[in-house]
């Protein structure tokens, strides 16, 4: 514990390596495992991939370090994290305003992730139901043609109650947690379900690897089609990058508030983006040969792992158990992000209006709750419902899409932007150099990076990205 301004203690990591988990318990999640592949196999697969991986080398990385440098020298929630950087730096505390739009963010984030944390406990409810109805040793439809199977499921997304009252169970699993508090709660999770996490996801790439579609995936993920790089793809591919890191919605100033003076920030943001882009490749690759195998279709986008996939795990010798299992290990990847989601607005309001954890935890929960309803009828009751639809971007967009695509290609390319801006022009040098950890040319890299290239690039990828036509 340390002492905050207002003299109140403040709760810590307890441990650099549980820091290390929770964040990469943040980073690692629906993002890398639902979002990523279907988004590679919406934007054509090779380069997209590639093209992400660009995006979290020279542009996610140098903001991570960012945005968890401006937390650990804050100690606070994340606007006024960055009202400290700026005071100490002779700057406007208007800078804050990024990390207040991230707080909105993340609140956004929050209830459409929540909804989808939900379909994760239908198909857990599903897969146990499948063994107790079929064994173990089979998939509930096994040896079933795709098309049989989908004809026998009842479809999640067309039974609105059901899928509000998951999100329901969903966002009070994580409630529970935050309201606990950062080292009694978050971390816990962090430290018992990351190590599952791990283990769950080896064992279902290696069963996907020897029974499925291994080098067909191989090719179609890493194949590199020049053609297919639009401004819409890079767009989308960098939109996810920040995703999966969780950048951009002050989710890692607000971890990094929580850090003490002896971690090495440097250091740790390197394993954090290494262990989140390793997962997303492994999801692609433990996901894509199963639903290859099955002759199904990759680019089906979100419903790619809750539409497809579930039918192809049926369809398997021991699919229910597999289904279960990995179904339960996506789980676990959610709710380390959730909780973080609901830290970032949960931090603030404790912050800014000096209300308890527990209170301020739920009535963002409450407010999350209610949006993510309307998200999740906007598959069924809503679906007439096209909130910015005068945007073209979200031309013919459910409430769903448009939270989803807000957050990713807005909020968090320009949070970023602002991010970059203030570290790398506004906030005083010797407190940067002091805080971030790195020497010599790499620190001189990064500068580089934080200065020139992500500024640059961010704002030329998010002109590309919204008007396509720009320069045809
Ligand atoms: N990075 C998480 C994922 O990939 O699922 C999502 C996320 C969590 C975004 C926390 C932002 C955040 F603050």
């Amino acid at each position: 514990m340390a002492l905050s301004q207002s003299g109140a203690t403040r709760d810590h990591w307890s441990s650099r390596s549980a820091f290390i988990l929770a964040a990469v318990g943040s980073a690692v999640g629906l993002g890398n495992l639902w979002r990523f592949p279907a988004e590679a196999g919406a934007n054509g697969g090779g380069a997209f991939v590639l093209f992400y991986i660009a995006c979290v080398l020279l542009i996610g990385l140098p903001i991570l370090l960012s945005e968890t440098l401006i937390g650990r020298h804050g100690q606070s929630a994340a606007p006024e994290s960055v009202r400290r950087v700026a005071s100490a730096s002779r700057a406007s505390p208007r800078w804050d305003i990024l990390a207040g739009m991230g707080v909105l963010a993340a609140f956004l984030i929050l209830s459409f992730y929540c909804v989808v944390g939900g379909w994760v406990l239908y198909y857990i409810g599903v897969f146990i139901g499948d063994i107790f109805t079929s064994g173990i040793a089979g998939g509930a439809f096994e040896g079933q043609s795709a098309e049989a199977v989908e004809a026998l499921l009842p479809d999640l997304f067309a039974n609105g109650p059901m899928m509000v009252g998951m999100n329901f169970v969903f966002l009070a699993v994580t409630l529970y947690f935050v309201a606990r508090g950062v080292s009694g709660g978050i971390e816990i999770v962090a430290n018992y379900m990351m190590p599952a996490f791990f283990i769950l996801l080896v064992a279902i790439t290696i069963y996907g690897a020897f029974g499925g579609a291994f080098t067909q995936t191989l090719d179609y993920l890493f194949t590199f089609e020049p053609e297919k790089l639009t401004g819409p793809v890079m767009l989308a591919a960098l939109g996810q990058a920040f995703f999966s890191l969780s950048l951009g919605v002050a989710g890692m100033i607000t971890y990094g508030g929580y850090v003490g003076r002896n971690v090495n920030l440097a250091g740790t943001s390197a394993i954090i983006a290494s262990a989140d882009t390793l997962v997303a490749l492994l999801a692609g690759l433990c996901l894509f040969p199963i639903v290859f195998a099955a002759g199904l279709a990759v680019g089906a986008g979100p419903g790619l792992m809750f539409q497809t996939l579930p039918h192809a795990f049926q369809e398997m010798p021991f699919g229910s158990v597999v289904g279960l299992l990995f179904f339960v290990m996506v789980g676990f990847a959610a709710l380390t992000s959730s909780v973080a989601l609901l830290e970032v607005p949960t931090a603030w309001m404790i912050d800014r209006f000096r209300i308890v954890r527990p209170l301020s935890a739920i009535i963002v929960a409450a407010g999350a709750m209610t949006l993510g309803a309307l998200a999740a009828l906007s598959f069924n009751v809503l679906s007439d419902w096209h909130p910015l639809g005068f945007i073209p971007v979200f031309e013919g967009q459910g409430f769903f899409d448009v939270l989803d695509g807000l957050t990713a290609k807005f909020f968090m390319p320009i949070g970023a932007i602002l991010t970059a801006i203030f570290v790398g022009w506004v906030a005083d040098r010797k407190l940067i150099d002091m805080e971030n950890g790195l020497g010599g040319a790499l620190h001189l890299f990064w500068l580089f990076l934080v200065r020139f290239l992500c500024p640059i690039a961010l704002v030329g990828i998010l002109v590309v990205g919204i008007f396509p036509g720009l320069f045809d």
